[in-house]
């Protein structure tokens, strides 16, 4: 198994644990930074529905309660709900907040249920900074 299904595999193991009872619409994220630490994810939902947050956005906060300050290097998101569950766009510019946009890699279940790595660039051509 190479690094990318290992890690796709991570993300949908975890999104067993999703607490999604509105949407009904599990997530799991499994992310991965420069010194090979992995982190887990999953959407947690409230019944103020607005107040939900992301398996991606939970696993790198997670990354960063633990003391992670490497780049990313990778994250990969699956819903078996949705094939090529892209990350919304909070959670992309969340994404880009933590690795270079051509270096971190997206990695999907494809159309054809094969896992894929994509380029952050792919989905965020361009985000949000600001210059000092
Ligand atoms: N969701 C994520 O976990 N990640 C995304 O990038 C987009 C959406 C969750 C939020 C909500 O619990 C469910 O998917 C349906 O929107």
């Amino acid at each position: 198994m190479d690094l990318s299904e290992e890690l796709f595999n991570e993300a949908k193991k975890i999104s067993a644990k999703s607490y999604s009872p509105y949407s009904n619409f599990p997530v799991g994220a499994c992310c991965l930074f420069k010194d090979g630490s992995r982190y887990l994810g999953v959407n947690v939902e409230n019944v103020s529905y607005g107040l939900t947050l992301c398996a991606e956005r939970n696993a790198l906060s997670s990354a960063i309660t633990n003391g992670q300050e490497d780049s990313l290097i990778a994250i990969a998101i699956y819903s078996p709900k949705q094939k090529m569950c892209i990350p919304c766009g909070a959670c992309l510019q969340w994404i880009a907040e933590f690795g270079s946009k051509e270096g971190v890699k997206i990695i999907l279940e494809n159309m054809d249920g094969k896992v894929q790595e994509y380029s952050l660039s792919d989905f965020l051509p361009h985000s949000f900074k600001i210059k000092l």
